[in-house]
Protein backbone atom coordinates (compact mmCIF):
# COMPACT_ATOMS: atom_id res chain seq x y z
CA UNK A 1 0.00 0.00 0.00
CA UNK A 2 2.77 2.16 0.90
CA UNK A 3 4.96 1.89 -2.15
CA UNK A 4 1.45 2.02 -4.24
CA UNK A 5 0.57 5.68 -2.90
CA UNK A 6 4.42 6.81 -3.57
CA UNK A 7 4.82 5.35 -6.83
CA UNK A 8 1.33 7.42 -7.60
CA UNK A 9 2.83 10.40 -6.58
CA UNK A 10 5.83 9.85 -8.58
CA UNK A 11 3.60 9.26 -11.64
CA UNK A 12 1.45 12.29 -10.99
CA UNK A 13 5.04 14.45 -10.31
CA UNK A 14 6.20 13.21 -13.62
CA UNK A 15 3.19 14.23 -15.65
CA UNK A 16 2.56 17.84 -14.34
CA UNK A 17 6.23 18.06 -15.19
CA UNK A 18 6.04 17.06 -18.76
CA UNK A 19 2.98 18.97 -18.92
CA UNK A 20 4.43 22.05 -17.78
CA UNK A 21 7.58 21.62 -20.10
CA UNK A 22 5.44 20.79 -23.12
CA UNK A 23 6.29 23.77 -26.10
CA UNK A 24 3.52 25.59 -27.02
CA UNK A 25 4.60 25.51 -30.60
CA UNK A 26 7.66 24.51 -32.53
CA UNK A 27 9.18 27.34 -34.65
CA UNK A 28 10.37 25.93 -37.52
CA UNK A 29 11.33 29.26 -38.92
CA UNK A 30 14.81 30.22 -39.60
CA UNK A 31 16.43 33.80 -39.53
CA UNK A 32 19.44 35.43 -42.18
CA UNK A 33 20.61 39.13 -42.01
CA UNK A 34 21.90 39.76 -45.11
CA UNK A 35 22.03 35.88 -45.78
CA UNK A 36 24.12 34.73 -42.88
CA UNK A 37 22.30 32.58 -40.39
CA UNK A 38 25.03 33.23 -37.75
CA UNK A 39 25.57 36.10 -35.99
CA UNK A 40 28.34 38.53 -37.12
CA UNK A 41 30.83 41.26 -37.23
CA UNK A 42 30.13 44.24 -39.74
CA UNK A 43 33.53 45.91 -40.18
CA UNK A 44 33.05 49.41 -40.93
CA UNK A 45 34.52 53.25 -40.44
CA UNK A 46 32.67 56.39 -39.19
CA UNK A 47 30.76 58.14 -41.50
CA UNK A 48 29.34 55.53 -43.61
CA UNK A 49 25.81 54.19 -44.01
CA UNK A 50 24.78 50.29 -43.24
CA UNK A 51 22.04 48.68 -44.37
CA UNK A 52 21.37 45.46 -42.89
CA UNK A 53 18.17 43.39 -44.11
CA UNK A 54 16.88 40.71 -42.11
CA UNK A 55 14.66 37.89 -43.65
CA UNK A 56 12.16 34.75 -42.02
CA UNK A 57 12.64 31.93 -44.16
CA UNK A 58 10.89 28.04 -43.80
CA UNK A 59 7.86 29.80 -42.15
CA UNK A 60 4.66 28.62 -42.20
CA UNK A 61 2.79 31.94 -41.80
CA UNK A 62 3.30 35.81 -41.93
CA UNK A 63 5.94 36.36 -39.07
CA UNK A 64 6.42 39.98 -37.80
CA UNK A 65 9.72 40.39 -37.04
CA UNK A 66 11.83 42.93 -33.99
CA UNK A 67 15.32 44.88 -34.55
CA UNK A 68 16.71 45.92 -31.51
CA UNK A 69 19.97 48.00 -30.82
CA UNK A 70 21.76 46.76 -27.83
CA UNK A 71 18.60 46.16 -25.49
CA UNK A 72 16.05 49.13 -26.96
CA UNK A 73 13.59 48.08 -29.86
CA UNK A 74 13.98 50.04 -33.37
CA UNK A 75 10.63 51.62 -34.31
CA UNK A 76 9.79 49.88 -37.51
CA UNK A 77 7.50 51.55 -40.04
CA UNK A 78 4.21 49.18 -40.36
CA UNK A 79 5.49 47.67 -44.17
CA UNK A 80 9.26 46.78 -42.97
CA UNK A 81 8.05 44.23 -40.34
CA UNK A 82 6.45 40.97 -41.78
CA UNK A 83 8.39 38.21 -43.07
CA UNK A 84 11.51 40.76 -44.20
CA UNK A 85 12.85 44.06 -42.35
CA UNK A 86 15.51 46.06 -43.14
CA UNK A 87 17.26 48.66 -40.63
CA UNK A 88 19.73 51.35 -41.98
CA UNK A 89 22.52 52.76 -39.52
CA UNK A 90 23.38 55.96 -40.93
CA UNK A 91 26.41 58.58 -40.10
CA UNK A 92 28.35 55.89 -37.93
CA UNK A 93 30.73 57.66 -35.42
CA UNK A 94 33.68 55.79 -33.28
CA UNK A 95 30.70 55.59 -30.35
CA UNK A 96 29.24 52.93 -32.53
CA UNK A 97 32.16 50.88 -32.41
CA UNK A 98 30.89 47.28 -30.66
CA UNK A 99 27.25 48.12 -30.88
CA UNK A 100 24.92 45.30 -31.33
CA UNK A 101 22.16 44.93 -33.83
CA UNK A 102 19.46 41.93 -33.83
CA UNK A 103 17.23 40.85 -35.64
CA UNK A 104 14.31 38.91 -33.38
CA UNK A 105 11.13 36.76 -34.32
CA UNK A 106 8.23 38.49 -32.47
CA UNK A 107 6.43 35.11 -31.61
CA UNK A 108 9.44 33.57 -30.30
CA UNK A 109 12.29 36.12 -29.49
CA UNK A 110 14.95 32.86 -29.16
CA UNK A 111 15.36 33.17 -32.92
CA UNK A 112 17.49 36.18 -33.86
CA UNK A 113 20.54 36.57 -35.80
CA UNK A 114 23.12 39.49 -34.34
CA UNK A 115 25.53 42.07 -35.82
CA UNK A 116 28.42 44.00 -34.26
CA UNK A 117 29.63 47.11 -35.80
CA UNK A 118 33.43 47.15 -35.80
CA UNK A 119 34.13 50.68 -36.70
CA UNK A 120 37.61 51.21 -37.57
CA UNK A 121 38.92 54.95 -36.39
CA UNK A 122 42.90 56.68 -36.10
CA UNK A 123 43.58 57.09 -32.71
CA UNK A 124 41.76 60.34 -30.64
CA UNK A 125 44.53 61.57 -28.27
CA UNK A 126 43.49 64.58 -25.26
CA UNK A 127 44.60 65.90 -22.05
CA UNK A 128 45.58 68.76 -20.90
CA UNK A 129 48.17 70.79 -22.95
CA UNK A 130 49.28 73.02 -20.53
CA UNK A 131 50.64 71.92 -17.18
CA UNK A 132 52.36 74.22 -14.43
CA UNK A 133 54.10 72.52 -11.19
CA UNK A 134 56.63 74.07 -8.45
CA UNK A 135 59.97 72.07 -8.49
CA UNK A 136 59.49 69.20 -5.91
CA UNK A 137 56.20 68.52 -6.24
CA UNK A 138 54.49 65.72 -8.19
CA UNK A 139 52.54 66.09 -11.59
CA UNK A 140 51.34 63.79 -13.79
CA UNK A 141 50.18 63.73 -17.14
CA UNK A 142 46.92 62.01 -18.69
CA UNK A 143 47.08 61.32 -22.37
CA UNK A 144 43.47 59.75 -23.15
CA UNK A 145 43.31 57.53 -25.98
CA UNK A 146 40.49 56.12 -28.35
CA UNK A 147 41.61 53.66 -31.21
CA UNK A 148 40.25 50.68 -32.89
CA UNK A 149 42.36 48.92 -33.39
CA UNK A 150 44.17 49.53 -30.27
CA UNK A 151 47.47 51.86 -30.38
CA UNK A 152 50.65 51.38 -29.32
CA UNK A 153 51.77 54.04 -27.01
CA UNK A 154 54.53 56.11 -26.21
CA UNK A 155 56.20 59.10 -24.77
CA UNK A 156 59.16 61.37 -26.39
CA UNK A 157 60.43 64.65 -24.75
CA UNK A 158 61.70 67.36 -27.06
CA UNK A 159 61.06 64.80 -29.79
CA UNK A 160 63.57 61.44 -28.52
CA UNK A 161 61.88 58.85 -27.11
CA UNK A 162 61.76 59.36 -23.63
CA UNK A 163 64.58 58.40 -21.57
CA UNK A 164 62.69 57.32 -18.07
CA UNK A 165 64.30 58.76 -15.08
CA UNK A 166 64.27 57.30 -11.25
CA UNK A 167 61.41 59.87 -10.86
CA UNK A 168 59.67 58.62 -13.74
CA UNK A 169 56.50 56.30 -14.02
CA UNK A 170 54.91 55.05 -16.89
CA UNK A 171 51.33 53.36 -16.93
CA UNK A 172 49.16 52.61 -19.56
CA UNK A 173 45.46 51.12 -19.62
CA UNK A 174 42.94 50.74 -22.88
CA UNK A 175 42.39 53.68 -22.45
CA UNK A 176 44.84 56.45 -21.22
CA UNK A 177 48.58 56.53 -20.92
CA UNK A 178 50.15 58.03 -18.28
CA UNK A 179 52.95 59.96 -17.12
CA UNK A 180 53.60 60.20 -13.48
CA UNK A 181 56.57 62.48 -12.19
CA UNK A 182 57.61 62.79 -8.44
CA UNK A 183 59.42 65.95 -7.14
CA UNK A 184 60.05 68.03 -10.60
CA UNK A 185 63.55 68.88 -11.08
CA UNK A 186 63.89 71.82 -13.70
CA UNK A 187 65.32 69.58 -15.97
CA UNK A 188 61.68 68.09 -16.03
CA UNK A 189 60.51 71.55 -17.65
CA UNK A 190 60.06 70.39 -21.68
CA UNK A 191 57.04 69.42 -24.06
CA UNK A 192 56.00 65.57 -23.61
CA UNK A 193 54.75 63.92 -27.03
CA UNK A 194 52.19 61.04 -26.59
CA UNK A 195 52.22 59.38 -29.71
CA UNK A 196 49.48 56.56 -30.63
CA UNK A 197 50.61 53.88 -33.45
CA UNK A 198 48.27 52.39 -35.12
CA UNK A 199 47.83 50.14 -38.37
CA UNK A 200 45.55 52.50 -39.26
CA UNK A 201 47.50 56.08 -38.37
CA UNK A 202 50.02 57.48 -36.24
CA UNK A 203 48.76 60.54 -33.93
CA UNK A 204 50.93 62.55 -31.73
CA UNK A 205 49.06 65.05 -29.03
CA UNK A 206 51.79 67.38 -27.17
CA UNK A 207 52.27 68.26 -23.35
CA UNK A 208 54.10 70.86 -22.52
CA UNK A 209 55.17 71.17 -18.75
CA UNK A 210 56.55 73.86 -17.15
CA UNK A 211 58.47 73.57 -14.21
CA UNK A 212 58.92 76.92 -12.37
CA UNK A 213 61.28 77.17 -8.86
CA UNK A 214 59.80 77.48 -5.98
CA UNK A 215 58.50 81.28 -4.44
CA UNK A 216 59.95 82.42 -8.14
CA UNK A 217 59.60 85.96 -8.00
C1 LIG B 1 21.83 36.99 -50.67
O1 LIG B 1 22.54 36.19 -51.60
C2 LIG B 1 22.00 36.22 -52.91
C3 LIG B 1 22.77 35.23 -53.75
O2 LIG B 1 24.10 35.16 -53.37
C4 LIG B 1 22.08 37.65 -53.46
O3 LIG B 1 21.51 37.70 -54.74
C5 LIG B 1 21.31 38.58 -52.53
O4 LIG B 1 21.46 39.92 -52.96
C6 LIG B 1 21.82 38.45 -51.11
N1 LIG B 1 20.95 39.22 -50.23
C7 LIG B 1 21.41 40.06 -49.32
C8 LIG B 1 20.38 40.74 -48.50
O5 LIG B 1 22.59 40.27 -49.13
C1 LIG C 1 23.02 43.98 -46.91
O1 LIG C 1 22.18 43.72 -48.02
C2 LIG C 1 21.61 44.88 -48.59
C3 LIG C 1 20.59 44.45 -49.61
O2 LIG C 1 21.14 43.51 -50.49
C4 LIG C 1 22.74 45.73 -49.18
O3 LIG C 1 22.23 46.90 -49.75
C5 LIG C 1 23.71 46.09 -48.04
O4 LIG C 1 24.83 46.79 -48.55
C6 LIG C 1 24.20 44.86 -47.30
N1 LIG C 1 24.86 45.31 -46.14
C7 LIG C 1 25.98 44.77 -45.70
C8 LIG C 1 26.52 45.36 -44.47
O5 LIG C 1 26.54 43.85 -46.28
C1 LIG D 1 14.64 25.33 -44.94
O1 LIG D 1 14.33 23.97 -44.74
C2 LIG D 1 15.04 23.08 -45.61
C3 LIG D 1 14.50 21.68 -45.37
O2 LIG D 1 14.39 21.41 -43.99
C4 LIG D 1 16.52 23.18 -45.32
O3 LIG D 1 17.25 22.33 -46.19
C5 LIG D 1 16.96 24.61 -45.53
O4 LIG D 1 18.32 24.75 -45.18
C6 LIG D 1 16.12 25.56 -44.69
N1 LIG D 1 16.47 26.92 -45.01
C7 LIG D 1 17.15 27.70 -44.19
C8 LIG D 1 17.39 29.09 -44.66
O5 LIG D 1 17.54 27.30 -43.10
C1 LIG E 1 4.72 36.29 -45.31
O1 LIG E 1 4.96 34.91 -45.50
C2 LIG E 1 3.79 34.11 -45.43
C3 LIG E 1 4.21 32.65 -45.51
O2 LIG E 1 5.05 32.41 -46.60
C4 LIG E 1 2.85 34.50 -46.57
O3 LIG E 1 1.66 33.74 -46.48
C5 LIG E 1 2.53 36.00 -46.45
O4 LIG E 1 1.74 36.41 -47.55
C6 LIG E 1 3.78 36.82 -46.39
N1 LIG E 1 3.42 38.19 -46.07
C7 LIG E 1 4.05 39.24 -46.58
C8 LIG E 1 3.51 40.57 -46.20
O5 LIG E 1 5.01 39.10 -47.32
C1 LIG F 1 37.94 45.19 -36.64
O1 LIG F 1 38.51 45.68 -37.83
C2 LIG F 1 39.93 45.83 -37.75
C3 LIG F 1 40.42 46.51 -39.00
O2 LIG F 1 39.88 45.92 -40.15
C4 LIG F 1 40.57 44.46 -37.55
O3 LIG F 1 41.96 44.59 -37.43
C5 LIG F 1 40.01 43.83 -36.28
O4 LIG F 1 40.49 42.52 -36.14
C6 LIG F 1 38.49 43.81 -36.33
N1 LIG F 1 38.00 43.39 -35.03
C7 LIG F 1 37.18 42.37 -34.90
C8 LIG F 1 36.74 42.06 -33.51
O5 LIG F 1 36.82 41.70 -35.84
C1 LIG G 1 59.84 74.76 -20.37
O1 LIG G 1 59.07 73.99 -21.30
C2 LIG G 1 58.25 74.78 -22.12
C3 LIG G 1 57.40 73.81 -22.95
O2 LIG G 1 58.19 72.98 -23.71
C4 LIG G 1 59.08 75.71 -23.00
O3 LIG G 1 58.21 76.52 -23.79
C5 LIG G 1 59.93 76.57 -22.11
O4 LIG G 1 60.83 77.33 -22.91
C6 LIG G 1 60.75 75.74 -21.13
N1 LIG G 1 61.43 76.61 -20.16
C7 LIG G 1 62.70 76.45 -19.85
C8 LIG G 1 63.24 77.39 -18.87
O5 LIG G 1 63.40 75.58 -20.37
C1 LIG H 1 53.99 52.63 -36.47
O1 LIG H 1 53.57 51.33 -36.84
C2 LIG H 1 53.96 50.95 -38.15
C3 LIG H 1 53.40 49.59 -38.44
O2 LIG H 1 52.26 49.34 -37.70
C4 LIG H 1 55.48 50.94 -38.24
O3 LIG H 1 55.88 50.65 -39.55
C5 LIG H 1 56.01 52.30 -37.83
O4 LIG H 1 57.42 52.26 -37.80
C6 LIG H 1 55.50 52.70 -36.48
N1 LIG H 1 55.96 54.04 -36.17
C7 LIG H 1 56.54 54.35 -35.02
C8 LIG H 1 56.95 55.76 -34.85
O5 LIG H 1 56.72 53.52 -34.14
Amino acid sequence: MVWNVSGLMRTCRFLLLVILFLPCEVTTSVLTVNNSTENYILDTEPGSQESLKCAVHNHTREEELLWYREEGTVDLKSGNKINSSTVCVSSISENDNGVTFTCKLQRDQSVSVSVVLNVTFPPILSGDDFQTAEEGNDVRLVCSVKSNPQAKMMWYKNSNILILEKNYQVHQTSESLQLSITKVKKSDNGTYSCVANSSVRMETKDFHLIVKAVHEG
